[in-house]
């Protein structure tokens, strides 16, 4: 299956992000701690240039939590500042305030030396679709004091959402699409539901699927289904789909409702909690 996607738009939104970025001192990109790779568009690298920045990986809690930790350490070394995140728990700017205050500590002490105090740091949220930008801004407003309205010189779309944490955060995302030029990548957003579905064979998929938890984590869903280790992923499937009784009429196995209960139950970390690639990427 060729694992393809054609965003449109994607001049425009760089340049919206463009316009967004001579606005604030703090990117904090988002991105999906099961595929923290694929979830990342490296173009963030180039345009928040000169800026503060975080990497979150979001949807900690859906990711396996050693390969989370060896996510850290990678982006770390890449001279980032990493922080691992469910955007959906509470007290989302208690976590974020210390990192904000290390990360632009230089900031800090340089408005001090001026006189200037409080000066707050402007932030703002971009990553991929489907990373959790919502959530995490959401979480910030609902725990804000006030919102600030439109200001001379900040585009009119935009508005502040003015924490007490320091921190003023503009309350539209930006978005950056995913790198579909490579297929694993393609795929690695297929597995976590951030392409559409609609376009894809369940089957294909699902076996993909399949074939890449056998190589990362051997017997993992073999034994969540309580069936069989098979030696390849389309016997797997039908295992998993009589195990679960997914059965067509002339008891045929319906391999198509098996392959999505499968992802849903992946998404769903059900099975567990899998990270879908390993971080000696480069
Ligand atoms: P976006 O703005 O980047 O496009 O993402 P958004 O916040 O809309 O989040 C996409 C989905 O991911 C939402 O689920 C949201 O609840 C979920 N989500 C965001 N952050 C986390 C996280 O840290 N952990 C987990 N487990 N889920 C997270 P949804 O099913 O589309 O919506 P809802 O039913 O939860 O409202």
């Amino acid at each position: 299956m060729n694992y393809q996607w054609y965003p449109g738009h994607m001049t425009k939104a760089v340049r919206a992000m463009q316009e967004q970025l001579k606005l604030i001192d703090l990117v904090i990109e988002l991105v999906d701690a099961r595929i923290p790779f694929s979830s990342r568009n490296p173009d963030i690298d180039q345009l928040g240039k000169g800026k503060y920045r975080i990497l979150v990986l979001n949807k900690a809690d859906l990711a396996d939590a050693s390969a989370t930790r060896a996510w850290k350490s990678h982006y770390e070394m890449m001279g980032l500042h990493v922080l691992e995140l469910n955007a959906k728990k509470p007290d989302l700017l208690k976590t974020l305030k210390p990192m904000v205050l290390e990360v632009c500590a230089d900031k800090i002490e340089r408005d001090r030396k001026r006189g200037i105090k409080n000066r707050p740091i402007r932030a703002m949220v971009c990553g991929i679709p489907n990373v959790g930008k919502s959530t995490f801004i959401n979480s910030i407003v609902r725990k804000s004091i006030a919102k600030t309205g439109n200001r001379p010189g900040v585009t009119r779309a935009n508005q502040w959402i003015r924490t007490d944490a320091g921190i003023e955060l503009l309350d539209t995302p930006g978005i950056l699409w995913p790198k579909f030029e490579d297929q694993v990548v393609g795929r690695n957003l297929a597995f976590i539901g951030s392409m559409n579905d609609e376009i894809l064979i369940p089957e294909e998929l699902a076996t993909d699927f399949l074939m890449e938890m056998e190589r990362l984590y051997p017997g993992a869903l073999a034994s969540y289904y309580k069936v069989q280790e098979e030696e390849n992923a389309a016997d797997l499937l039908r295992s998993i789909a009589i195990a679960r009784g997914c059965i067509k009429k002339g008891e045929e196995p319906d391999l198509e409702k098996a392959s999505n209960l499968i992802m849903e139950d992946f998404r769903m970390a059900r099975p567990g909690r899998f990270t879908m690639e390993k971080a000696d990427h480069d």
